[in-house]
């Protein structure tokens, strides 16, 4: 073995030179290194962030060995726990087979994904482009709307998030997301459906949705009345697992409709059985969507994305289009892996069953802990907002982010978010376990007692 200046190399059988993968370094190297070479701008958790090695179903370790239960799954994005063997097993087969082939050359992994996201999404939804993360999959979706109704103007809500692309920062409905202006002209944010902290005052079942009404008021005051596209996530992930009543989009689609708008379903968060009992988290809600998009866990933590549609609004992108590594052989097979185990674990009657555990489990620390203000989600998507005082509802920031820390300490790891950085989000690996759901409730139950004082 000798050391070099980047790094170490092994000589192997082969008597070659071999760059070694892991190298052990300790959490201060890494982080030392991430000072000085990482763009500053990315954010983490934790003052003195987290430095990961190793993972194995629902579990981390840290690169000094600590072990840490994992109830955020790389944020919902490893469906099936940290390197699930069926998925490593098709990834490692297809490295040694084809790794690359760029969408200019058809093979068989591709249409096969192609074929089951037309069998596990909703109605007409048949044809798919696959990318690389939820930023470039919603950049499709309004690009095909746009295409399609010969239209610019969209609708999107505030809270909602939908990546890094320029449309995604001009559509972003967080200020702290948000480093420059909106750059992308006609985009119109309306309210979201966050009953806990209600837009217009109001109290739910008795508003009668009101915040879906309004969707009339802002296509006749902030757009030409015909825009492409209606975009919104089932549940609002970064915004703090915001989920609008059952009515909700039944009630904001018809005005919508009649305007001859599209609607894009965001379902990067709440897809592939995340909310329970669907695959899809738009089915909890009765409404068709006309163009789909999926990342996170879609294939277990391998990058992968995708824009689906119906056939008719796919013909209408009259241009050309490739993506590089959209769709590679290596994420499409993780892809087919994840979803061969989520048909044969049943992933949405388990998310649902196991969810309602989870769920159960919140609503009696609710009634134990006066901080917690709101708990909502669906499925294995469960979020508690903290607050400082439950009238008032004041954001409590500081104790969201005591939470996260404790709850570090005690080698439990789960995501924070929201506009004002106060809901803990709860969404571990969907083959998390009875016992496991138990074990996170003791750490939240403990994490509260402490940060209650
Ligand atoms: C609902 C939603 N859409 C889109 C995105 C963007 O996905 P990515 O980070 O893979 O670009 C995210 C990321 O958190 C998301 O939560």
């Amino acid at each position: 073995m000798s050391h070099q200046e980047h790094g170490t190399v092994v000589v192997g059988a082969d008597g070659k030179k071999h760059l070694q993968v892991l190298q052990n370094l300790d959490s201060a190297t890494v982080r030392q290194l991430h000072r000085e070479y990482m763009m500053p701008s990315t954010f983490h958790y934790y003052p003195e962030s987290l430095v990961l090695q190793r993972g194995d179903g629902m579990f981390l370790f840290d690169a000094e060995g600590q072990k840490y239960l994992d109830f955020f799954g790389g944020i919902l994005t490893v469906s099936l726990g940290h390197c699930h063997p069926e998925v490593i097993g098709a990834v490692r087969e297809q490295l040694g087979t084809l790794g690359h082939t760029s969408t200019l050359y058809q093979n068989e992994w591709i249409v096969r994904l192609a074929q089951k996201m037309a069998e596990i999404t909703p109605g007409n939804m048949q044809q798919s482009f696959f990318s690389n993360s939820g930023s470039e999959a919603d950049e499709m979706a309004v690009l095909l709307a746009k295409l399609h109704t010969g239209r610019q103007e969209i609708v999107a809500l505030r809270h909602s998030y939908s990546g890094r692309g320029m449309y995604a920062i001009s559509a972003m409905g967080h200020a702290s997301w948000r480093p420059i202006a909106p750059v992308m002209p006609g985009i119109s944010l309306m309210p979201a459906p966050y009953c806990y902290r209600c837009p217009f005052g109001q109290t739910y079942p008795s508003c009668d949705i009101r915040c879906a009404d309004d969707v009339k008021e802002v296509l006749a005051t902030t757009t030409t009345g015909q825009p492409a596209a209606f975009i919104a996530e089932p549940i609002l992930g970064v915004g703090g697992f915001i989920t609008p009543p059952k009515e909700y989009f039944q009630k904001v689609l018809e005005p919508i409709r009649k305007a001859g708008a599209l609607f894009i379903c965001d379902e990067v968060q709440t897809g592939f059985g995340r909310t329970g009992t669907y695959w899809n988290g738009i089915e909890h809600f009765g409404v068709q969507p006309d163009i789909m998009t999926f990342a996170k866990g879609i294939a277990s933590g391998m990058p992968m994305a995708a824009t689906i549609t119906s056939k008719e609004i796919a013909a209408s992108f009259k241009g050309l289009t490739i993506s590089t590594y959209g769709g590679n052989p290596i994420s499409s097979v993780a892809a087919l892996a994840t979803i061969h185990v989520m048909q044969r674990e049943d992933i949405p009657q388990r998310a649902a069953r196991l969810g309602n555990r989870l769920r159960q489990g919140l609503l009696a620390l609710q009634e134990k802990f006066p901080i917690i203000g709101d708990v909502r989600g669906m499925g294995l998507m469960q979020g508690i907002e903290l607050v400082e005082d439950r009238k008032t509802k004041e954001p409590s920031a500081k104790r969201a982010n005591q939470m996260i820390e404790v709850l570090r300490r005690r080698h439990f790891l789960i995501g924070k978010g929201g506009l004002y950085g106060n809901t803990l989000r709860i969404a571990p690996p969907m083959l998390v376990t009875e016992s496991q759901i138990d074990e996170a409730l003791a750490h939240l139950d403990a994490g509260l007692s402490e940060v209650s004082v």
